[in-house]
């Protein structure tokens, strides 16, 4: 029996999944929140392929811990940079950093994240969740869209979550002043702000040679959320834990992603680990994506980037065609 279209979701958790033979030997992937879960593993498959890494952590103990592994046991080039993605100065640091030392990126990944169930802000007065899971992605892929597009062909993938079906994403109440902070909801909000920037960045990299799509990792066995105290962690590892997966399955499919030929010029969609998935339909809304993309921009500091297309813009601001 099929299941409705807004409930495929629960049986693409069930199909068996893609996988690539295909080799990153040669190529420079930088990828976020490398110490942990899914990054993790993301880093040891992309490693096992082959690819030179460039890991930003917040972490510096854990980064290089993971950066001496990779090397012993791969003998690839592994670099560990730091940036807490709450603070975007170091979001801003760490793409000046790449910018400086790497002449080309063939493959971005944003992965860190975090789940809160209390509403917490940042330094800057922005909640932390839409924060990190969200604008700092934005901010530091736009930082490094340019040498991307020279390094074309390139990917960019968003590990985002089936959690953007929770929704929260609410335009009036970005910072939730005006609603009780609830967990799930400004999880929500993150990853649907994230996926409505993928459709908007999508479409003005058309022709680049760049693509982006978004992703969600499986349900897995990670640390995500274990800052919430000892109540959520005993929850999580009694009753969580064990109808969870081995986090290594989100490797796989990143590395699926990053390196299958045959989606090399898919771009602008939503997969479920490696099956191409229709979002929620709130997730959709490219009226609600122009104004997230718009507010985004100001709230990074970005409105400024003219490197890019706008839409309906026919220029060639990078000079690409
Ligand atoms: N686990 C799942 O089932 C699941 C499902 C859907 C989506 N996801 C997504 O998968 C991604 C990875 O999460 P995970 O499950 O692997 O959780 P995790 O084990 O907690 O790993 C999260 C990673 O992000 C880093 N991170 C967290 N906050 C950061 C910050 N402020 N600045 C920089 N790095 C930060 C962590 O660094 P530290 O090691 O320093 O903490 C860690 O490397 C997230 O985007 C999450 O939303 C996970």
């Amino acid at each position: 029996m099929r299941l409705p279209e807004e409930l495929q979701f629960i049986a693409n958790d069930r199909m068996v999944q893609k996988t690539t033979d295909a080799r990153l030997s040669g190529r420079t992937c930088v990828l976020t929140g490398a110490t942990s879960g899914v990054g993790y593993q993301a880093a040891r498959r992309l490693a096992q392929g082959g690819a030179s890494l460039v890991l930003v952590c917040r972490n510096p103990e854990k980064a290089i811990r993971v950066q001496d592994e990779l090397e012993r046991q791969y003998g690839i080039p592994v670099r560990a940079l730091h940036a807490d993605f709450s603070n975007f100065t170091d979001v801003r640091k760490a793409g000046d950093a790449i910018l400086e030392e790497f002449p080309r990126i063939d493959v971005l990944i944003n992965n860190a994240g975090l789940h809160n169930t209390k509403r917490v802000l940042a330094e800057n007065g922005i909640e932390i969740v839409f924060q990190v899971n969200h604008l700092a992605s934005f901010l530091f892929t736009r930082l490094l869209l340019a040498r991307l597009i020279e390094s074309a062909p390139a990917r960019i993938i968003q590990v985002n979550s089936e959690g953007h079906r929770f929704g929260g994403l609410n335009l009036d109440d970005l910072n939730w002043k005006k609603r009780r902070y609830r967990g799930l909801q400004g999880y929500g909000a993150s990853k649907t702000a994230q996926l409505l920037t993928v459709w908007e960045l999508a479409d003005r990299l058309q022709g680049t040679g760049v693509t982006i799509n978004a992703m969600h990792p499986g349900n897995v066995r990670t640390m995500i959320g274990m800052n919430n105290g000892w109540l959520y962690r005993w929850y999580q590892r009694h009753l969580i834990w064990p109808i969870l997966k081995d986090p290594a399955i989100s490797g796989e499919a990143i590395y699926y992603l990053a390196a299958a030929p045959e989606i090399a010029s898919v771009s602008g969609r939503f997969f479920n680990l490696t099956i191409e998935e229709k979002p929620a339909p709130h997730a959709l809304d490219r009226s609600l994506a122009r104004q997230v993309w718009k507010i985004s921009e100001e709230l990074t500091d970005l409105s400024a980037d003219s490197r890019i297309r706008q839409p309906g813009d026919r220029r060639d601001p990078l000079g690409l065609s």
